[in-house]
């Protein structure tokens, strides 16, 4: 073991990719192409000529459905484009944490093709992904899960953190206050979370159902009814590595909590998918 990876991840890996076609090539044999009717992507499509990235190099995200995958990420895009210009910001610059393989970012970099699309995340095999094969407005760096990255105050229009505070175990609010840092004023954030709501709404064919039923902690953490005691819950499958966790909030405590730290513009339960998003505003 080296240092490095109790903080990020496969640190000492050399990377070596294997990659797919463009997201045109999947789209006739998609079996999830009808959850796609209403979002307008044909240009979208013929534009992106990039690699997709394999699904065990996106996190496994919708598995041998890689239409399905890029259209979620062009999806995300749009919602957070529009929530951002509904609170007055036109990005010049942007910040996906924890962009794993670039399923939003790549979106952003060409939804808005004059702006800075960054990117970070703890696993260094994705940041080398990202760079060699999303377009040349996107840069993604390596960060690692003790809250600090390196970018200037006030520099960030939109920030996004998509399914990464559903598994931060640890020190979440010194996170939202690097959030908050680098956010310009007026700036917003878009963070993803699990909540108490999220375990009450959950069925046995959501992707979240079987790593939090199946844990040895769910027993005596859960009733019956799915409630937790106390303000947030944290199911941890190893202690010594990072993104290791699902973590459930109670909205409450998000609501009291998070707005020290941020004016809380919208709280969206269930959107667009699975979890709930808090859509944040660092005060003018
Ligand atoms: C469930 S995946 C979501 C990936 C991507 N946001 C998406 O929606 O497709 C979580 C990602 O967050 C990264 N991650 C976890 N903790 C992080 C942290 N503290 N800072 C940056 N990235 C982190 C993981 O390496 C992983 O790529």
């Amino acid at each position: 073991m080296i240092w490095e990876n109790l903080v990020c991840l496969n640190s000492d890996v050399e990377p070596s990719f294997e990659v797919l076609g463009p997201a045109r090539d999947y789209h006739a044999t998609d079996s999830r192409l009808g959850d796609w009717t209403a979002l307008d992507y044909k240009a979208a499509l013929e534009r992106d000529t990039a690699p997709l990235p394999l699904t065990s190099d996106r996190e496994g995200y919708y598995g041998p459905d890689h239409f399905s995958y890029w259209a979620s990420g062009l999806a995300d895009a749009r919602y957070l484009l529009e929530a951002a210009a509904q609170l007055g910001v036109d990005p010049q610059y942007y910040l996906d944490m924890g962009c794993a393989s670039g399923r939003v970012l790549r979106h952003m970099a060409h939804e808005r093709q004059g702006m800075r699309a960054l990117g970070c995340d703890i696993n260094r095999l994705h940041v080398e992904w990202c760079n060699r094969y999303l377009p040349a407005n996107c840069t993604v760096f390596q960060n690692h899960s003790i809250p600090s990255l390196p970018l200037p105050d006030n520099s960030v229009d939109i920030v996004s953190a998509y399914s990464v505070f559903t598994h931060i175990e640890a020190l979440e609010t010194a996170w939202l206050m690097e959030l908050r840092r680098i956010l310009r004023p007026g700036g917003v954030a878009w963070i993803t979370v699990h909540s108490e709501l999220t375990l009450q709404d959950m069925t046995t064919d959501w992707p979240l159902w079987n790593p939090t039923m199946s844990h040895p902690e769910a027993a005596t953490k859960l009733d019956a009814q799915r409630n937790f005691v106390g303000d947030r819950m944290v199911l941890r499958w190893h202690s010594d590595r990072s993104y290791a966790s699902n973590v459930f909030y109670k909205l409450d405590y998000l609501k009291k909590t998070w707005s020290r730290f941020f004016e809380i513009a919208d709280v969206r339960r269930r959107f667009p998918t699975f979890q709930d998003v808090l859509i944040l505003r660092k005060p003018a």
